[in-house]
């Protein structure tokens, strides 16, 4: 007797697109097959539809605590959930920033209460607590360390790298990077003389992520330690990262704005795009989208930043940089799927396979028995206009909106459980 199972879906079982039962029992796939005359107390009839591993969204801000005017656990989580993402790694960049184990302990207590789906976090690196990331590498909840290479929302910054060199012999744990280059921001800060949302490219050059790449990579020299680049942005990053041989396992993820738009929406959009790394040209914009198709860039996150319409109302200078993702990502991916432009395997494996194996989750990301059972059913045949009233996130506005993207999903389980 299963709990729940999902009748003749179309899923990616081992690479391969097949039609599938998948029975669910106490919160685990128990069973991929063909199932007869096995009885369940749910039936999910599952026909012509696309069962898929919910979501890992390896990037996001969920405000909390400080921010929790524009989101919390609670409300970014029902986010993720309603648009198929059933595991959510929040970002340090609060107020408190996540800098020692009393404040992860505040994160993992709050999500206990408050949280939708599954959560991890991450603790940001600064010149003084290496000792505080040990001893957090072993808690439950603790998904990574975060180094700010350049300042962006929140103003935690690493400009010396001692202290991340310290970090890397010491703690055995994930490092995302967000790679501005701060030295290269400096550089360039004065080089517009009245800046605005279409100039905001231009003080944050593609120079300055390349540089930062540069940066991470010279410390990709021995096997055991896991880099991963924070939302790529430009042409640049991925010739350095295609030219220079690694002896680390290094990874990279784009978000679904860097793979939308490009700095001359600006022109529509003002502050609404203005976002760090900048959104930059056409032709990074291509590059971005050839490097997810064919493989080196491994996961899409959404880098997930909500901040109210009225603090992107602002002049351009006090306007804070950040976009909403979380309630188009996975849509914004299976739309390509639906275009064309990406297989399913791919979409399974950017948004679910690769950020669970990137991140250490080895529990989740693929239909295969023994792994939990966070599940999205989809279907691909119907679409989505974006509407503002349709975000769900408390900032409540989304530059996504207009677009046409795929529908978002009919059911979602979490570790069996029924969410959506
Ligand atoms: C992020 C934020 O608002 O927290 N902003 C952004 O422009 N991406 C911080 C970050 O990821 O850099
Ligand atoms: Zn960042
Ligand atoms: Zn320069
Ligand atoms: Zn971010």
């Amino acid at each position: 007797m299963y709990d729940t199972i999902f009748k003749s879906a179309t899923t990616v079982v081992d690479g391969e697109v097949v039609v599938r039962d998948v029975g669910v029992t106490s919160g685990r796939i128990e069973k991929i097959g063909t199932m007869e005359k096995e009885s369940a107390r749910r039936e999910v009839p599952c026909e012509g539809r696309l069962l898929m591993p919910g979501a890992i969204d390896m990037h996001a801000h969920l405000r909390e605590p400080g921010g929790t005017h524009k989101e919390d656990i609670s409300s970014g989580t029902a986010a993720a959930v309603a648009a198929g993402v059933t595991t959510v790694l929040d970002m340090p960049n609060t107020n408190p920033p996540t800098t020692t184990v009393s404040a992860l302990r505040e994160k993992t207590a709050i999500a206990g209460r408050t949280a939708h789906c599954r959560i991890g976090f991450f603790m940001a690196l600064t010149a003084r607590n290496v000792d505080q990331l040990e001893q957090a590498a072993s808690i439950p909840g603790f998904a990574g360390v975060k180094v700010y290479l350049g300042s962006t929302t929140g103003n935690i910054l690493l400009t010396d790298v001692d202290p991340l060199e310290t970090a890397l012999a010491r703690v055995p744990a994930l490092f995302a990077f967000h790679a501005e280059l701060e030295s290269v921001l400096q550089r360039h800060k004065d080089d517009v003389a009245l800046p605005d949302a279409r100039s905001h490219h231009v003080l944050r050059p593609p120079e300055a992520v390349t540089e930062g790449t540069r940066l991470v990579l010279e410390h990709a020299s021995r096997p055991g330690l896991r880099l991963h680049l924070c939302h790529v942005s430009t042409a640049g990053e991925l010739e350095v990262l295609d030219d220079t041989p690694t002896a680390s396992e290094v990874t990279c993820e784009v978000t679904p704005h860097h793979l939308r738009f490009t700095h001359e929406d600006a022109a529509r959009l003002d502050n609404r795009i203005k976002v760090n790394p900048p959104v930059q040209g056409k032709a990074d914009r291509k590059a971005l989208r050839a490097a997810l198709a064919d493989g080196r860039i491994q996961a899409v996150a959404t880098d997930h930043a909500p901040h109210t319409l009225e603090e992107k109302n602002r002049p351009y200078p006090s306007a804070p940089s950040g976009v909403p993702g979380l309630d188009i990502m996975v849509p914004w991916v299976l739309r390509l799927v639906q275009e064309g432009k990406l297989t399913i395997q791919r979409a399974f494996e950017v948004l679910c396979s690769n950020p669970a194996r990137i991140a250490g989750m080895d529990d989740r990301g693929r239909i295969e028995e023994g792994l939990d059972a966070d599940l999205a059913l989809w279907d691909l045949d119907s679409t989505w206009k974006v509407e503002r009233s349709d975000i769900n996130s408390r900032c409540g506005w989304s530059p996504f909106e207009g677009d046409t993207l795929a529908a978002r999903p009919l059911g979602v389980w979490v570790q069996g459980e029924r969410r959506v």
